[in-house]
C-alpha cells in the first residue's frame, strides 16, 4: 500500500485513530488514489520523507526525451484525475478551466521541456523552490501518468533542467506561511475569497468564520492541510501539503486559522474534553 501522508509516515500525533485511518482508506479508495504495488515501486514510494530540499525522482518517472504518446483511454484517465482527483487545477488553468494563480498547463510544452515538467512534478521545491507548489503525494503510476500526459501537449519546448535551486527560508511563522501558501484561495484573511476563489468549483472555506471552524476539532484542520480536500471527502481542489510542510509548520498553520476565526475547536476534541 502506498499512503503518502506525511503524519504517519512520521510518526507524530495520529492519535492512533482508527476510524478516522479506515475513513481516508476508504475515501482514497473510492476517488482511485489508493493503490496496491508491488516490489521495486513498493521499495521506492513505501518511505516518502517530507522534504523541502532534494528529492530523488522516482524509478518509474518519466524524466527526458520524448514522451511516448498517450492511449484515448489514458488521456481520458489523465484528464479525469485532473478533473476530479488532484488539486493541480486548483491553481492551474487547463482548457479554459482552472485557477488563475499558476501557468497555464495546455500550453506547458511551449514553455518548458519534457524533464522539466517530470522535475516540477515530482519535486517542486528542488526546480522552483519560491514557489507556491506542494508537492502533490500520488501513487507513482498516477504521476506517471500525469507527468506523460503534459509532456505530450502540444510544443516542443528544450533546454537544461536549471541546477538545483537553494531551498526557500523556512516561513516557521503561521502567518507567513498562510500568505504563502493559503492566502491566493482562501484570502488574505481567511474570508474564503483569495484572488483564485473564483476559478474554483467549490468556494474555499472562510478561516474567518467563528460558526463554521469552531465546528472543526483541530485534528481534522490538520489532517485536511496535511492530506488534502480528497481524501476527506472533500473539494480536491484543496491541495494536500504533508509532503511540503513539517507537521510543525502544519500545527502553527492550525493555531493561525484560530486566530482568524478566533474561535476554538467543539470542546470534545479539546485537550481535557472528556468524550471523542
Ligand atoms: C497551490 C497551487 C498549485 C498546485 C495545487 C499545483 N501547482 Fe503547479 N505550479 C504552481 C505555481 C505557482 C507554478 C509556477 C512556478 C514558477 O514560478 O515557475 C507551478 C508550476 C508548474 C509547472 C511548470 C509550468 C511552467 O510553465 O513553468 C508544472 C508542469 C506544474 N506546476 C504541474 C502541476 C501539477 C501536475 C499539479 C498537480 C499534481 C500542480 N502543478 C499543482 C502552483 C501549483
Ligand atoms: C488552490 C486553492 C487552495 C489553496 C492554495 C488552499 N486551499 Fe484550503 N481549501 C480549498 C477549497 C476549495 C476548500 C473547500 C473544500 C470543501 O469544502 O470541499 C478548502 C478547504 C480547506 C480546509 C477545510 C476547512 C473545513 O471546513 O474543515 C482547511 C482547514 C484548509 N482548506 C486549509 C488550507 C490551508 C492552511 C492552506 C495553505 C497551507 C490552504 N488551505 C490552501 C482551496 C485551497
Amino acid at each position: 500500500m502506498i499512503l503518502h501522508y506525511g503524519r504517519i509516515d512520521e510518526g507524530q500525533d495520529f492519535n492512533g485513530s482508527i476510524g478516522r485511518m479506515t475513513r481516508v482508506l476508504r475515501a482514497l479508495t473510492r476517488s482511485g488514489l489508493l493503490v496496491v504495488a508491488t516490489g521495486a515501486a513498493v521499495r521506492a514510494q513505501a518511505v516518502t520523507p517530507r522534504t523541502s530540499g532534494p528529492r530523488p525522482s522516482g524509478p518509474a518517472l518519466a524524466t527526458a526525451g520524448a514522451a511516448v504518446p498517450l492511449s484515448p483511454a489514458a488521456t481520458r484517465k489523465a484528464e479525469a484525475l485532473l478533473r476530479d482527483h488532484l488539486p493541480c487545477l486548483g491553481c492551474h488553468a487547463l482548457g479554459g478551466t482552472g485557477g488563475r494563480v499558476a501557468p497555464d498547463l495546455a500550453t506547458v510544452r511551449t514553455r518548458r521541456s519534457s524533464a522539466y515538467i517530470a522535475a516540477m512534478v515530482d519535486a517542486p521545491a528542488r526546480v522552483v523552490p519560491a514557489a507556491a507548489m506542494p508537492r502533490t503525494p500520488m501513487p507513482a503510476a498516477t504521476r506517471e501518468l500525469i507527468i506523460r500526459y503534459l509532456q505530450t501537449r502540444p510544443g516542443s519546448a528544450d533546454g537544461e533542467l536549471p541546477p538545483p535551486a537553494a531551498p526557500a527560508p523556512p516561513l516557521r511563522d503561521g502567518a507567513a506561511l498562510y500568505a504563502h501558501w493559503c492566502a491566493a484561495c482562501h484570502g488574505a484573511t481567511g474570508k474564503g475569497d483569495g484572488p483564485n476563489a473564483a476559478a474554483l468549483p467549490v468556494k474555499p472555506a472562510a478561516h474567518a468564520d467563528a460558526a463554521a471552524m469552531s465546528r472543526r476539532p483541530d485534528d481534522s484542520l490538520y489532517d485536511t492541510i496535511a492530506g488534502g480536500g480528497a481524501i476527506m471527502n472533500r473539494s480536491p481542489r484543496m491541495p494536500a501539503f504533508g509532503e511540503s510542510l513539517s507537521p510543525a509548520e502544519i500545527r502553527a498553520l492550525v493555531a493561525y486559522i484560530r486566530t482568524l476565526c478566533r474561535c476554538q475547536g467543539p470542546a470534545w476534541s479539546r485537550d481535557g474534553g472528556d468524550t471523542r
